[in-house]
């Protein structure tokens, strides 16, 4: 009888340890066929080499990109090199990517940006929020842009008990954000043990100097957000989820849940078209080749676009995908006029007309 107990429990262990690989395998890789579709004007970003996790554009055509992420687990190309900030003007004929200078007193040697925010003042100051990982932690920087000299000056540095692990922002205002967290977990070998056993435990936290708390929660891993140009809707991607959470945003700030749109890809962030309201999403076809970095066997990349979000039946396009023999590990797709750049966690970037 014994015996017969420990087999059976041994046998719905078994059972339920496979069921969980299996969930985990699909949340990393989810299940479709991916066959390259390449766009006719692409060219790689030449100055560009090393990553372009996140972009943020300026309604004048100027793009932010952050560069030189070190995470744990995902793969650097230049491990030793401190990150940095991109700028480059869209309204170029041939852009190019220009550093931009940091203001003396901050700690650029330990800079690790990683998802970045724009957001423009009442006087048209520009602001630049960036989630910065020093000596792996966690902070997110505040800066203003001056244009006249292609820099920023360092206003702050936030930190706060609610925020120990911040993945994505998008600002709301001069001192204000949203941002998307893990609350227990840094280490990516953990944030992967949390997929493996399908807790969903990440979520998004608002932030100001006065008040700083969790808007929504019960992501498997929060990641990319953003918010819909006429300020009402928040979306967040769940990248393990395989999905977009989609909120109505109050004047109160709190978030209450409206839809989940299942993507069917590893979805990692979220841009907006601020003249459609369209969401550009970089995506991971196999979320383990990125992870488990093998150059016989390059992660590919995936854009999708989706209109109509709010409607019954939003219209999903893949609209760019590849093998990983042009670009590795998209992370973020951005939309400017007529041009498309494609976004990396540590490759290269690419410039599309669209
Ligand atoms: C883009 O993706 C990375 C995560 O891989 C995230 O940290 C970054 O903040 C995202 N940016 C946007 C605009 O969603
Ligand atoms: C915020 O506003 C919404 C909508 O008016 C309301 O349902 C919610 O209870 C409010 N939340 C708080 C914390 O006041």
């Amino acid at each position: 009888m014994g015996k017969l107990l420990a087999l059976a429990i041994v046998g719905v262990l078994g059972a339920l340890i496979g069921e969980r690989l299996v969930a985990f395998r699909y949340r990393l890789c989810a299940s479709r066929e991916y066959k390259p579709k390449r766009l006719p004007n692409c060219h790689l970003i030449k100055g560009i080499e090393t990553g372009s996790e996140d972009i943020d554009i300026l309604p004048n055509g100027l793009a932010f990109i952050s560069s030189g992420l070190k995470y744990p687990g995902l793969k650097s190309l230049a491990p030793d090199r401190r990150g940095e900030i991109l700028l480059m003007d869209l309204k170029e004929d041939n852009p190019r990517p220009v550093e931009l200078r940091i203001s003396r007193g901050f700690d650029l040697a330990s800079f690790n940006p990683h998802g970045i925010s724009l957001y423009i003042g009442d006087d048209d100051t520009v602001y630049l929020y960036v989630v910065n990982h020093p000596h792996q932690k966690s902070t997110v920087e505040l800066f203003k842009f001056v244009e006249d000299d292609n820099s920023l000056v360092h206003l702050k540095t936030i930190k706060h008990e609610l925020l120990p692990s911040v993945n994505d922002i998008v600002a709301l205002g001069p001192d204000s954000f949203y941002a998307t967290n893990d609350h227990y977990f840094t280490e990516l070998i953990l944030v992967y043990l949390e997929t493996f056993l399908g807790l969903t435990w990440t979520n998004v936290v608002y932030y100001s100097p006065k008040e700083v708390k969790e808007v929504a929660s019960g992501f498997y891993s929060a990641n990319g957000i953003n918010i819909s140009p006429d300020g009402k809707y928040v979306y967040v991607a769940d990248v393990f989820g395989l999905s977009i959470h989609i909120f109505e945003k109050h004047e109160n700030l709190s978030l209450t849940p409206l839809k989940v749109l299942p993507v069917d890809t590893v979805v990692d962030n979220i841009s907006v078209d601020p003249n459609t309201g369209d969401l550009w999403l970089g995506c991971h076809p196999d979320a383990m080749k990125l992870i488990s970095f093998d150059p016989e066997n390059l992660p590919g990349s995936e854009v999708l676009r989706i209109q109509d979000i709010l409607s019954e039946k939003p219209i999903v396009t893949q609209v760019y995908v590849d093998d990983g023999s042009i670009i590795q590990g998209s992370s973020v797709a951005n939309v400017y006029d007529n041009q498309l750049l494609i976004g990396t966690v540590f490759h290269r970037a690419v410039r599309c007309e669209l």
